[in-house]
């Protein structure tokens, strides 16, 4: 089972990713679930995109916080992110759903997913492997 620890604890590079995931947080649009999720990522060029979850009155028609940091990744022409820090609005830190997965799979390796409680003051980490193994793959086997 996987701990749970202060983010006082962590580096700086990754406090500062934490705060960025939580003002991107700010900005998100969810006013049917209230359940609000700010994400940012570091692609391989150590440069840093950031999404919120964004939903509409079809409920299907959401978009969740760490697909919008993926797709403004590759909209600005990179493929691969390294890591992943996820903050939601709720009392402990929760990781990223089936889907973001793998979205998340397709455009990175293995990468290291943080996921921080709502004034982040707490964080569980995993590996991607660790949280989608036996990922659906056709031509990328691991
Ligand atoms: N959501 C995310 O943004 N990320 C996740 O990993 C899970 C769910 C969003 C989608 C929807 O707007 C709301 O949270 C409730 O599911």
């Amino acid at each position: 089972m996987d701990e749970i620890f202060s983010t006082t604890e962590l580096g700086k590079p990754d406090r500062r990713l934490i705060s960025l995931a939580l003002k991107a947080k700010e900005r998100a649009y969810a006013p049917y679930s209230k359940y609000r999720v700010g994400c940012a990522i570091v692609d391989n060029r150590g440069r840093v995109h950031t999404g919120c979850n964004i939903e509409t009155d079809s409920f299907l028609a959401a978009v969740c916080a760490e697909r919008v940091a993926i797709l403004k990744m590759i909209s600005r022409g990179e493929k691969e992110c390294i890591k992943v820090v996820v903050a939601t609005s709720f009392e402990e830190p929760v990781f990223p759903c089936g889907v973001c997965r793998q979205v998340i799979r397709e455009f990175s390796r293995d990468p290291l997913i943080i996921a921080v409680n709502k004034d982040g003051t707490a964080y569980r980490k995993a590996k991607l492997s660790g949280l989608f193994p036996f990922s659906y793959t056709v031509e990328r086997p691991r």
